[in-house]
């Protein structure tokens, strides 16, 4: 996700797009830039990292003008760095843009533009779209009607900011897909707009949301809307009620509760722009650097920490059963001081959020040492993993504030997935047929993640019912132990509970012993993931008066009958069920830690990055 913000009106741009600007840094912050539109053209400055940095940058002095855009990045195609820093402008400066979203049809525009003669700077997929602008406006058209031809060519999901230095008085924003919302400030005299409402609220509670295929001509302090085809929409203005708090909560209670409400969107981010679903097509040109040793690599070694590490023993088995390749996952606290023969047949593949927890760091050093290949797994651009890792896979899922790992661990089994399937058609280990399958697998994620969403109140009234107990057990077999291990950990660093995961064939070798009424037993058993075997171990702690909360397969009405509260997954692919299953037990420990009283998004005793060893 990137944030945008844009501005005209009788007041000087350039300080309301770094205030608005710092309050969207929650949305990425890789690389930030204003463009400014002063009587000589714009004056554009960027910088690489925070907002704080372009706001440094611009100490010596503001460029002067009342219309301008800005941007804060979430690194999707090109490195961060300045030349990919938006916003981007084309061949004469004359046209300037800003976007959330990516254009997927980017590298034939820019092989087009390119034989037409245009320069480019960036290896961004947004540079394309100032220069189409310009051969538009080319053709003497208004800036907004130059727009919709330009929408005509480029397609995937945009949310842009546009601005023509020969149009003094207009600021187009367009939202086209599902690239991130776009919300129109009305001010006196004045309009402003940006990615959410965490931006405006210091300049005006007045707002309008933009809908998708929606564009906003912001002109003379007024807002006209229309359709992409130029037909004009009325739009009633409201009253945003949020404070600046709850707003960047995207008026959630809690960031943990926005950020598992946004998983079907970060789902998406996590393979848009990489697959190709119409022919099949996955795109993982950032992992190039370490294919190369492709030949000599005769295994891999998973490694990180927490909630992390639950991903790497979900990733081991695609790696296994994918990619035809041995697979290990290992505690990188462990790893670290273990006699490992890390050598240059063994890819490491580390995977840490944040990129900064220091016991994944140091086993990356120490893989680094022994001659490894490295890939990291990481959600934060520039952070120390991704400068370690010969290659980093970004999880792609917006800044996560929540200390607890949610969409990021979802994120990140999804590029686990992907990296799998590259892996095997790289080895020419997986048919080209059976990896369009798993790519038709997993386009189906978000709308079924989307539709367990709906289901909270479901799981709000269990937590009620089983907050009160001190002690749960979570088990599952195969891919349901990663995701049993998930739950617990969730339930425990959220509400304090005492929770432990265990692999349902282990119950019978010493946890069945902590079985009684008081203990709710969590059993991860939807078809395909053992489930005749999950109702062995149904039975043995129903024997025991244990309760039995099943997370089952919708329909299995047989094993719906012996367990007391069922939490019900859809049909899936099984390689992606631990996608789905971990989010109603994501949603059980919010709802538990409430009911109990917990600070949610920041547990005692915890950190989000664990920077110590
Ligand atoms: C997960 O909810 C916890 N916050 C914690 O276990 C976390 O997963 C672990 O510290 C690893 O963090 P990382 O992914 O940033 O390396």
């Amino acid at each position: 996700m990137c944030g945008i913000m844009g501005y005209t009106g009788g007041r000087q741009a350039a300080r309301l797009l770094l205030e608005g600007l710092g309050r969207l840094e929650y949305r990425g912050y890789d690389s930030a830039g204003i463009a400014v539109l002063s009587t000589d053209g714009f004056r554009v400055m960027k910088t690489v990292g925070k907002v704080d940095a372009l706001r440094d940058a611009l100490e010596g002095g503001l460029p002067s003008g009342t219309l301008g855009i800005g941007h804060t990045r979430w690194a999707t195609h090109g490195k961060p760095s300045l030349a990919n820093a938006h916003p981007h402008l084309d061949c004469h400066g004359r046209v300037a843009v800003d976007q959330n979203g990516i254009v997927e049809n980017y590298l034939s525009l820019k092989a087009d533009l390119l034989r037409r003669g245009h320069t480019f700077v960036s290896q961004t997929d947004t540079e394309v779209l100032p220069h189409l602008i310009e051969e538009a406006l080319g053709g003497d058209l208004p800036l907004e009607e130059a727009m919709r031809q330009v929408l005509k060519q480029a397609q995937g999901a945009l949310a842009l900011l546009v601005a023509d230095a020969r149009s003094p008085d207009t600021l187009i924003a367009v939202r086209s897909g599902n690239a991130g919302g776009i919300v129109v400030g009305h001010g006196e005299g004045e309009t402003f707009v940006a990615s959410d409402l965490p931006a405006l609220l210091p300049f005006t509670r007045k707002v309008s949301f933009l809908g998708n295929a929606e564009i906003a001509v912001l002109r003379s302090g007024r807002a006209l809307f229309t359709d992409l085809q130029g037909k004009a929409i009325a739009k009633e203005s409201v009253a945003a009620a949020l404070d600046l708090l709850s707003a960047a909560k995207g008026g959630y209670k809690h960031f943990m509760l926005k950020e598992i409400m946004e998983q079907p969107d970060t789902l998406t981010d996590a393979f848009r722009g990489r697959v190709d679903l119409e022919d099949g097509g996955l795109d993982l040109p950032e992992l190039a650097p370490v294919l190369r040793h492709l030949a000599r690599i005769q295994r891999v070694v998973l490694t990180a920490c927490g909630t992390s590490h639950h991903a790497t023993l979900i990733g081991r088995q695609y790696i296994e059963s994918i990619a035809g390749l041995p697979a290990t996952a290992e505690i990188a606290s462990e790893l670290r001081y273990r006699d490992t023969h890390l050598g240059p047949e063994t890819l490491v593949v580390s995977i840490s959020q944040s990129g900064e927890t220091a016991d994944t760091l140091a086993a990356m050093e120490e893989a680094a040492r022994q001659g490894a290949a490295q890939i990291t797994i990481s959600n934060v651009p520039g952070s120390a993993a991704t400068r370690l890792a010969e290659a980093t896979l970004f999880i792609q899922a917006g800044l996560e504030v929540g200390v607890a790992a949610t969409k990021t661990f979802t994120g990140s089994l999804l590029c686990l997935y992907l990296l799998a399937i590259h892996l095997g058609l790289e080895r020419r280990a997986l048919p080209a047929k059976r990896a369009a399958e798993l790519l038709q697998d997993l386009a189906l994620v978000p709308s079924l993640v989307g539709r367990l969403l709906e289901q909270a109140p479901v799981y709000e009234d269990l937590a009620g019912r089983l907050a009160r107990y001190q002690n749960f057990l979570f088990l599952g077999r195969g891919l349901g132990y990663p995701v049993a291990l998930e739950g617990a950990l969730k339930l425990k660093e959220i509400s304090y509970i005492h929770a432990e995961g265990s692999a349902a064939g282990e119950m019978k070798h010493g946890p069945i012993a902590l079985v009684d009424n008081q203990v709710p037993v969590v059993a991860v058993a939807p078809r395909g993931l053992l489930r005749e075997k999950m109702a062995g171990n149904i039975e043995e702690v129903r024997a025991r008066d244990g309760i039995v909360i099943g997370l089952l397969t919708q329909g299995d009405d047989e094993l719906a009958a012996r367990v007391h509260h069922s939490l019900l997954l859809p049909e899936a692919s099984p390689l992606l069920l631990p996608v789905l299953a971990v989010v109603p037990l994501q949603l059980l420990a919010y709802y538990i830690g409430l009911r109990r009283g917990c600070d949610v998004d920041q547990p005692r005793n915890l950190a989000k990055s664990v920077t110590v060893e």
